[in-house]
């Protein structure tokens, strides 16, 4: 079921990395000195208990929140994300979990939202005036690349299913995501068949060199799709798996605390 671990994966410099980052809130410690690695050309799995600190983390891989300390490094470099937009000018797109979608705007709207496209003549660079065809051709371009069922760009988010609306977020992330797409949580409130559709999509953004993140539950698209595995206990990575030969209770027992990393069959150190 899963793919052979592909040379790619394994080879070189991280393309994003946190070193021993911390944020608390409060009394409340969300980041407690976790540290993360993105290969190049890989599917990267998170996952850990409700709590754990996973959305927290990928908040501060995507400019969403600013550590208190620790490093974040892509390609090996520092980089000091202040905000989002910081984040998003290093190529690094996120679908957050609570999904920021905007209901009343239709498909091309929200794929170009923040970053229209504006108008080249005079008049149009004048008045700001957006150039909705342009926007819609590449929406409908990037929702076929994607192979996303949804042919009318000027359709409301909100006339779409659970399922369309996520693709609508995924296919964002997919497009503007140059270096890295992240994803919190994508399947959890889609049924098999919608799944299925993001699970092909995330397929396809690996396919085309871009490295994936996904934060998720549910450990059959993990086993399925993940050539690796963070697991987050407690606001820190535990431990690196691979899924191959792995049980997913096994997964589970460590993302838990049934087990430790040292109990496990194939303990092999950070893979
Ligand atoms: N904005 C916030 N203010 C206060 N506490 C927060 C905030 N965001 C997250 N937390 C807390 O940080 C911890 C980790 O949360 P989160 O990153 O959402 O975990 P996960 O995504 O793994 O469920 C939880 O205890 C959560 O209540
Ligand atoms: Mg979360």
């Amino acid at each position: 079921m899963n793919p052979a671990p592909r040379d790619q994966a394994d080879a070189g410099q991280p393309v994003l990395e946190a070193r021993n980052i911390v944020k608390r809130y409060g009394h409340v410690t969300a980041i407690d000195g976790a540290d993360f690695d993105l290969r190049a050309g890989e599917v990267l799995a998170v996952v850990g208990d409700n709590g754990a600190g996973k959305s927290s983390l990928i908040k501060a891989l995507s400019g969403a929140i600013v550590p208190d300390s620790g490093q974040l490094l892509m390609e090996g470099v520092p980089v000091h994300f202040r905000s989002p937009l910081d984040a998003r000018r290093n190529g690094i797109e996120p679908v957050y979990q609570d999904l920021a979608v905007a209901p009343a705007l239709d498909i091309a709207s929200n794929l170009y939202l923040g970053r229209e496209i504006r108008r080249t003549s005079l008049w149009g660079r004048l008045f700001r005036r957006l150039d909705q065809p342009r926007m819609r051709a590449q929406s409908a371009q990037h929702m076929s690349d994607l192979k996303i069922g949804i042919r009318s760009m000027t359709q409301p988010v909100e006339t779409l299913s659970g399922g369309q609306r996520q693709a609508v977020a995924v296919a964002r992330a997919a497009a503007f995501g140059t270096r890295v797409v992240i994803l919190d949580e994508p399947t959890a409130a889609l049924g098999v068949r919608e799944s299925g559709m993001v699970l092909d999509m995330i397929r396809e953004i690996r396919d085309r060199g871009i490295p994936v993140v996904l934060i998720s539950h549910n450990m059959p698209h993990v086993f399925e799709i993940a050539d690796r595995i963070h697991i987050h206990r407690l606001g820190r990575r535990l431990t690196v798996v691979r899924p191959q030969g792995r049980a997913m209770s096994e997964v589970v027992a460590l993302m838990t605390g049934a087990i430790s990393p040292e109990q496990t069959a194939e303990h092999t150190g950070a893979e």
